[in-house]
């Protein structure tokens, strides 16, 4: 347990309401970082930290950091933070897996519709004065093949929406069993198939060691050439160079993408004017619901920690696949 001089440093978007938690419910003194990456002088008396997606804790962060003893992602990705770095400092890590998750599979649903009717290129020829006299059609979804890589929270979100368009959705996921995919009409296929099979193919992994590059050249090669590849996930879950490469060439027929290898996407980014490419700047998690559950969720967190000295959801521990994968070094 903490003793009562806490001191909470918010570093990204969270609810109003969350911040009055935080002061009324929990006692805390809190501040608000003008800075997504807090200066060392905002950093120095806190002890309970935060953040989202955009604020990387890593061992320079945590050297500013003397009194540190909690962080809390509102994100259910947590690849920004040196996990190992911050058990060396004995410092607690949890974050809020289920809150984004309807928010995410609703805009891969969105991203998944755009690209099969062709809408970046719509937009395009629109900027550019023309009608629809030069468009291909597009695609529905209905009765499509929906191959989803990860099936934890936004994967399994996601293959609900997609029963309502009659999809078959098939799932990649070494650490979810065949019954739990069955339950929700999905099957459960190994790599291999899954990219020959899928009409659209949807990323839903964590970044970690093992998802790091997972989608490049070679198993973009055994994608259909008429795939739309979404991916809400992480940026470097896909070589973005060698995907480049694929969508100019058409070796597959478009990709809908909220995340970057670079975040914000460069200005230079071919990405940005492919006409066969829909992005958004992630903003999976961007919806005022979503904002609301994992701002609340994160605040009870840190009330639980101050009241019990323990937390939900501490991370890497609470994980169901190798804990190892999510680490820079690996755990002693
Ligand atoms: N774009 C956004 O704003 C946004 C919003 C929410 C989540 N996300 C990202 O989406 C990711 C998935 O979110 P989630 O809430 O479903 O996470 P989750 O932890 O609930 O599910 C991840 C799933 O991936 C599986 N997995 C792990 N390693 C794998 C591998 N090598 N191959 C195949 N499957 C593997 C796990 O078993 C798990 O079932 C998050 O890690 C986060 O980075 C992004």
């Amino acid at each position: 347990m903490l003793n009562d001089t806490h001191s909470a440093l918010i570093c990204d978007r969270y609810s109003p309401s969350s911040l009055s938690h935080l002061q009324q419910q929990a006692g805390l003194v809190v501040r608000t970082s003008p800075l997504v990456q807090p200066s060392a002088a905002d950093l120095k008396e806190t002890s309970i930290l935060l953040i989202r997606s955009r604020t990387t804790v890593d061992r320079k962060l945590l050297a500013a950091t003397p009194k540190l003893k909690l962080v809390v992602t509102a994100t259910s990705g947590f690849d920004h933070i040196d996990l190992v770095a911050c058990r060396d400092r004995g410092i607690t890590v949890t974050y809020t897996p289920l809150a984004n998750a309807q928010a995410a599979a609703e805009l891969a649903l969105l991203l998944t519709l755009s690209c099969l009717r062709r809408v970046g290129d719509i937009q395009r020829t629109q900027s550019l004065g023309l009608w629809k006299d030069q468009l291909r059609s597009g695609h529905e979804l209905r009765k499509k093949t929906v191959g989803l890589i990860g099936f934890g929270h936004v994967g399994r979100a996601f293959a609900t929406l997609l029963h309502g368009f009659s999809c078959e959705v098939l799932a990649y996921d070494p650490y979810v069993g065949t019954e739990v995919m069955s339950e929700l009409k999905v099957r459960k296929v190994n790599l291999t198939e899954i990219l020959k099979s899928a009409n659209v193919l949807s990323l839903h992994v964590p970044l970690t060691q093992e998802t790091r590059g997972l989608i490049g050249r070679s198993n973009l090669e055994e994608m259909s050439s008429e795939v739309i590849l979404i991916n809400t996930s992480r940026g470097p879950v896909i070589n973005e160079k060698e995907l480049v490469e694929a969508l100019r060439h058409q070796a597959i027929a478009g990709a809908g993408l909220d995340v970057f290898q670079t975040e914000p996407l460069p200005l230079d980014s071919p990405l940005r004017t492919l006409p066969n490419v829909v992005w958004t700047p992630h903003v999976g998690a961007l919806t005022d619901e979503a904002l609301a559950r994992a701002s609340l969720e994160a605040a009870g967190k840190v009330r639980q920690f101050i009241e019990t000295g323990s937390i939900d959801d501490a991370l890497p521990n609470c994980l169901s696949y190798p804990v190892s994968a999510c680490l820079n070094e690996p755990l002693s």
